[in-house]
């Protein structure tokens, strides 16, 4: 796992939890209003993949579950995980690119009903993603992918002073190439051949010469407003649409976005698809249903968007209609680690993964709110202009104070929690009852980063082992992990109440 350099290990922030009465007059624990819809707390639990969809892309019983018991926490808002806006395979990821995945949303929107008491709004996360292929191995590289060309051949000949591989049989010279040492090859290969030998082949939307990529502009807006629809039939309160981390959106976005079709280039023609996007699901949902957007306040990578980019970004959402702004940062694949041969690159193994899920091995900032000065930059600048769409931070945030901080600076209008949900889903109603000191405490060492990286069912440490032989419980595929806490959620009246007035 990457971490900055040097590096020490940070101790978890001293948490002082409130009393049930403290937490009530919090402003963490106070209603919103995201477009048409009331959010009754502005706490948040960010999407995150568990690995436990069908290989169809349909809701399981463990999809159920796993949202069920986040939903007995109560967080005012659930983001349920990047969902596919394609009807293709794309391994047990959701799906929503087809009514067929309609009933299964649907029992997915009725399970955090129940379980929270009706007080979760639960919103669904629309991703696009584009081709990643796995590391091939070289031999069949070379034997099978390379799209072998005269300019291969007349680099061969340079490279070796060889002239008999200027028309040797095509079988000898793919041989050849698969025994060159790597010296060889970068003289020999493109940045792009070489990066699919040694990555694995990865599309890019400035793959213009890809017919497909060429008509992301014209099929992206219909195909995420098309799923954006069958959110809103299936029940749930709202979309995200995720233009953040490694994904099709956001490298529209990104200033490594080179298109020469209008598309790519300067900020004013990177943020055309993601508006062009916006109106669709706007014509598609109507205009009291939330529609928010996930994207980068920093790429972190060379040569990739800096705040700058992201504050006249999220100017141009504000003013596009977006009803909530919810900033991540890094999360791409130009800086990621080289995968073993058979893997894929995974986007979050490089300093820009860090930065979007630090860890406690960390710099002198820690990993602790570490994000949050993007989200405040982010926030001024739009209030500066006038409109009040809500910001929503997360980043190594798991105490009561620091959340209160951060909507007392008006550093951010809500605060997210990813890592320390997933540590104790229950954490955010026991924060609100006044039971703080029951709270099982993120390390943020990051193992349930490594399952998702492994695309395996996605547990926490901290309980997915504990009463491992009690029957009944659901198992990760292996049966070597508990797939949920063990225990039950806090026993307690009904429904806290909430303060009288809604303050915006
Ligand atoms: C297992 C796992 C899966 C994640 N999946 C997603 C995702 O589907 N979409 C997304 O925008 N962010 C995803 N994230 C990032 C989180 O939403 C969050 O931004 C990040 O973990 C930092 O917040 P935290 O420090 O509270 O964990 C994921 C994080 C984890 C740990
Ligand atoms: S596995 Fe580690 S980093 Fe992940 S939620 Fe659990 S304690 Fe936190």
């Amino acid at each position: 796992m990457w971490h900055p350099t040097p590096a020490r290990r940070h101790p978890l922030p001293t948490a002082h939890w409130p009393t049930a009465e403290a937490a009530a007059a919090g402003r963490w624990f106070r209603p919103i209003r995201i477009a048409g819809t009331t959010v009754l707390q502005r706490t948040w639990v960010p999407a995150m993949v568990p690995w436990r969809a069908t290989e169809d892309g349909l809701v399981t019983d463990d999809v159920v579950a796993w949202y069920r018991r986040f939903a007995a926490g109560r967080p005012g808002v659930i983001v349920v995980e990047a969902t596919g806006i394609r009807d293709v395979p794309s391994g047990p990821l959701l799906r929503a690119g087809h009514d067929r995945f309609i009933p299964g949303l649907q029992r997915l929107v009725e399970a955090v009903r129940e379980a929270s008491h009706g007080e979760t709004r639960l919103f669904l996360q629309l991703i696009d993603f584009l081709a990643v292929k796995r590391r091939p191995q070289k031999a069949k590289y070379f034997e099978r992918f390379l799209a072998l060309s005269e300019r291969h051949r007349a680099a061969l000949v340079a490279a070796t002073g060889d002239g008999r591989w200027r028309d040797a049989p095509e079988a000898d010279v793919r041989a050849r190439l698969a025994a060159a040492d790597d010296a060889l090859l970068d003289r020999v290969l493109d940045w792009r051949e070489q990066e699919a030998l040694r990555f694995g082949y990865r599309e890019r939307v400035t793959d213009l010469h890809l017919p497909h990529v060429r008509e992301l502009p014209a099929v992206l807006p219909g195909l995420f407003a098309a799923a954006a629809a069958r959110a809103r039939t299936a029940g749930f309160d709202g979309v995200e649409l995720h233009y953040a981390h490694a994904y099709t959106m956001a490298s529209f976005l990104s200033r490594l976005n080179t298109r020469d079709d209008g598309y790519g280039g300067k900020r004013e023609q990177r943020v055309k698809v993601p508006l062009l996007v916006l109106r669709a699901v706007r014509r598609a949902v109507g205009g009291e249903y939330p529609v928010g957007v996930r994207f980068l306040g920093d790429e972190v990578i060379d040569g990739g968007n800096r705040i700058e980019d992201a504050t006249w970004f999220a100017l141009e959402f504000a003013r596009a209609g977006f009803d909530f702004l919810s900033i991540s940062k890094g999360g791409r694949f130009e800086d990621a680690k080289q995968p073993a041969v058979g893997a894929a690159v995974y986007p979050y193994t490089g300093p820009s993964g860090y930065e979007c899920m630090p860890t406690v091995i960390s710099d002198e900032k820690g990993p602790f709110g570490r994000n949050v000065a993007l989200a405040a930059g982010i926030r001024r600048a739009v209030r500066e202009l006038g409109y009040d769409t809500p910001v929503v931070t997360a980043g190594g945030i798991c105490t009561f104070e620091q959340a209160e901080q951060i909507l007392a600076r008006g550093d951010a209008d809500i605060v997210a929690a990813a890592r320390q949900s997933l540590a104790d889903p229950d954490w955010f109603r026991k924060v609100r009852l006044g039971l703080g000191a029951q709270v099982r405490r993120c390390e943020f060492t990051n193992y349930c980063e490594g399952l998702d990286q492994m695309h395996k069912q996605v547990t926490c440490k901290l309980w997915d082992r504990a009463e491992l032989g009690e029957p009944g419980l659901a198992k990760s595929a292996d049966g070597r992990r508990l797939l949920a806490p063990s225990w039950s959620p806090p026993e307690t009246p009904s429904r806290p109440s909430l303060p009288s007035s809604a303050p915006g």
